[in-house]
């Protein structure tokens, strides 16, 4: 299946993906984004003498995946298209203590000039139809590289460590859909979303009263 995918893309296209200069830029993008990301919470955690940020990580997308999602959304299977088209090649997941945290992160990165923020995308306070909570935001970030700078485009999702764990679940799901069985475990994880989201309440409410002592 993925080599007969890899052939609908030409040669040249395969070639610019795999490109060390492409897979270095993306990991530098991931580098910034990163980077970025804790000097947020450093500058959080002088204000609320605790750590915002759990932790982070970042990848970037396979070829496989590039091609899938190009035949799935019906892009041209063509580097220049790809990167045009597809705002997750760069995905950076930042897992932050509490709900409230998930939003103080964003305020302070919508305070960087040197980030742009193209899309925010509030599946918290709209879940998805699955049950799925995050904030993500798409966002372009300067990366200087082989003596230029270029705005590289990445995907930021930010969420608790909660909905994390239901995300990682679900995603195990995802390989196993269509099945009777699946379709039943899905309709039950999607109530437990909101038992998800109300521990996040709960634990909010809780670390408050903590603060408050
Ligand atoms: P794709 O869903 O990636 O095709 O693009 P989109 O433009 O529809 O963006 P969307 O915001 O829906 O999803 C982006 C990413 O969020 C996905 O690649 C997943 O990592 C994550 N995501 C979205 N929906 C779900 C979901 O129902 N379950 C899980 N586990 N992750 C999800
Ligand atoms: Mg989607």
């Amino acid at each position: 299946m993925a080599a007969r995918e890899n052939r609908q893309m030409k040669n040249q296209d395969l070639k610019k993906f795999r490109d060390s200069s492409f897979r270095v830029k993306s990991n530098c993008a991931i580098s910034v984004l990163t980077a970025k990301l804790e000097i947020a919470n450093a500058e959080l955690a002088l204000v609320l003498g605790r750590d915002v940020l759990v932790h982070v990580n970042g990848r970037v997308k396979s070829i496989d995946s590039i091609l899938a999602k190009c035949g799935k959304k019906g892009y041209e299977p063509t580097y220049e298209s790809a990167l045009e088209k597809i705002n997750d090649i760069i995905g950076v997941r930042a897992v932050c203590s509490f709900e409230d945290d998930v939003y103080r992160m964003a305020q302070v990165l919508y305070t960087h000039q040197d980030l742009k923020i193209l899309k925010r995308k509030d599946y918290i306070k709209a879940p998805k139809s699955s049950g799925y909570r995050s904030l993500h935001l798409i966002v372009e970030i300067p990366v200087y590289f082989q003596g230029k700078m270029e705005w590289v485009r990445a995907e930021l999702q930010l969420r608790t460590p909660a909905m994390d764990f239901w995300a990682g679940v679900d995603h195990q799901l995802r390989y196993k859909k269509g099945k009777q069985e699946a379709i039943l475990i899905g309709e039950e994880l999607k109530q437990y979303s909101q038992v998800v989201a109300e521990l996040d309440q709960k634990m909010m409410e809780l670390r408050k009263r903590i603060d408050a002592i």
